[in-house]
């Protein structure tokens, strides 16, 4: 990670590229990646010389891929620009597990490196991006392995989440992904690394003297990170009733989040030592327990406007699977023993949300009592801001104290600001080779070992959640949960 000026390594070395997206067919090559990939070639952030080759199973025109991968592009982009980005770009179809297919996308890539003018002394990069359902991530894997990888140059492999189903099936995963690829060719993406706020977290905290002061049990009461989201599951309740509000959101990006504002502060901005302080406050986070927990569903509202979660056709009528949770987490070490973080997340909601809240303890004074406590507030999305819930006096002729805000809105201070996606800043990661904002095996195998036990329980027992209405703010108690579990004062 840089905090300095890194942001186009790959780009100013022109290292000779070659971006392969498996399931370029798919929803997430279509509304993320190449989006992200335009728009770093916009921005001239991919290295001069780089090819994007396509790769999935459907038989598709020039044309129909083109208009598929453009599809999500702003109506504002240049058509010049859209034109000399689909330059680079083209299709191959094959299956997942078909020597020969996999022999013709090397091929393919020699062939463009040659057309790129390949010279010895090249330093050379092959991105093997999997926009594919999990089940397929072992034999792509295992494809390019025996048939597309080059020793001769740098291999990165990027792997998009669910990594696994528990802690079980996950070290299967990486067991069977790391017979394929060294731990350093393998970038595991947690959208949620790439998000501005997130990546802010560290600067934050390590660069201004009085926010790292107070950033203990001595001062925090309690955390709250809350992902709200006003949709159900639309089209994915397939997908999502495998795996839940638990797996979807909370064990990869919640967590992810948790782990960074938890963490102590790394010996450098080196991937692997940030990444090894995440690791450790993992590892001191007890499994979470189904008492510490507030499961939910969601039903359709009452004037049948929105439809309920069993109402989506690829939804069984009788599913429990958890649209909402709330889940109090403790981390045992001597920064933060007493406090409770609790992580909440669910769809179907009132509004869209991304907030880190962090409470502080009440301020022990003569001289005000009762007071609100102080906050810090991170917003995440839907707009970026920073503020700080500080008592001043009310102003005027007034003596009595007022709740106001220190606040840092993106939107207004930083006005002709662009913020890119997340996905555009962890492919720029990923050409720079930099696996700060990417997630490590350990740090996934501590991840599981603090949800299976809830999930298996839920899953054994048949716990039945909740319901709550379409657009609400949740199932009975969402607002008393973390008062009563977590001491949280609403300000
Ligand atoms: P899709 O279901 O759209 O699948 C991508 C492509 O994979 C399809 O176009 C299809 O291509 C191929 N494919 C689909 N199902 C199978 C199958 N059973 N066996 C073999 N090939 C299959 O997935 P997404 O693009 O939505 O997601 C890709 C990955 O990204 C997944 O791991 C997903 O969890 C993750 N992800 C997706 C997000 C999103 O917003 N979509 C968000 C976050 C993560 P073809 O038939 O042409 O080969
Ligand atoms: C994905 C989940 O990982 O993150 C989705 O699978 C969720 O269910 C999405 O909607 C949220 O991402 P964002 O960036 O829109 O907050």
């Amino acid at each position: 990670m840089s905090f300095s000026g890194g942001l186009d390594e790959a780009a100013k070395h022109d290292v000779l590229t070659t971006i392969v997206v498996f399931g370029a067919s798919g929803d997430l090559a279509k509304k993320k990646t190449y989006p992200a990939l335009f728009h770093l070639f916009q921005q001239k952030l991919l290295p001069k010389r780089t090819r994007i080759i396509g790769y999935a199973r459907t038989q598709m025109t020039t044309d129909d891929f083109n208009k598929r991968v453009t599809s999500f592009f702003k109506p504002s982009d240049p058509a010049d620009e859209v034109a000399a980005f689909l330059e680079i770009c083209e299709y191959v179809s094959g299956k997942y597990d078909v020597d020969e297919d996999f022999q013709r996308l090397r091929e393919e890539i020699d062939t463009n490196e040659h057309a790129m003018n390949k010279r010895e002394s090249d330093e050379r990069v092959h991105i093997y991006y999997l926009a594919l359902p999990p089940s397929v991530f072992v034999s792509v894997g295992t494809q390019i392995r025996n048939n597309v990888y080059d020793g001769t140059c740098t291999n990165r492999v990027v792997i998009e989440k669910p990594f696994g189903h528990d802690l079980d099936s996950s070290r299967k995963l990486s067991q069977a992904i790391g017979g394929l690829f060294a731990e350093d060719e393998i970038y595991r993406i947690d959208h949620y690394l790439g998000k501005e706020m997130v990546k802010n977290i560290l600067a934050l905290r390590f660069a201004n003297v009085f926010y790292e002061a107070v950033w203990t049990r001595h001062y925090i009461s309690n955390v709250q990170i809350t992902f709200k989201e006003p949709f159900g599951t639309e089209g994915r309740g397939g997908y999502f009733d495998e795996f839940g509000i638990i797996r979807d959101v909370m064990q990869n990006h919640l967590l992810q989040v948790l782990s960074i504002v938890a963490m102590r502060q790394p010996k450098s901005l080196r991937s692997e030592d940030i990444r090894d302080c995440k690791t450790e406050v993992l590892r001191r986070i007890l499994p979470i327990q189904l008492e510490d927990t507030l499961l939910g569903q969601y039903v359709g509202t009452r004037d049948g406007s929105k439809p309920g979660y069993k109402d989506d056709d690829t939804v069984p009528k009788d599913s429990i699977t958890p649209t909402y949770a709330q889940c109090v987490l403790h981390v045992d070490n001597d920064r933060w023993r007493g406090v409770p973080w609790v992580i909440k997340a669910g769809k179907a909601l009132d509004e869209a949300k991304m907030v880190i809240r962090i409470q502080f303890k009440d301020m022990p004074n003569a001289l005000f009592p009762n007071l609100a406590r102080n906050e810090l507030v991170l917003q995440v999305s839907p707009k970026e801001s920073v503020s700080i819930k500080t008592i001043v006096k009310e102003p005027g002729l007034s003596t009595n104290l007022a709740m106001s805000e220190l606040d840092l809105s993106y939107h207004k201070r930083y006005q002709d600001l662009k913020i890119p996606d997340a996905y555009a800043t962890l492919i720029l990661d990923v050409l720079n080779g930099d696996h700060s904002n990417f997630v490590r095996s350990d740090e996934l195998d501590e991840a599981w070992r603090i949800f299976t036990p809830l999930l298996h329980q839920i899953e054994t027992e048949q716990i039945v959640p909740l319901p709550y209405e379409y657009g609400s703010r949740g199932p009975k108690g969402v607002d008393e949960f973390p008062t009563e579990r977590a001491g949280y004062k609403p300000t």
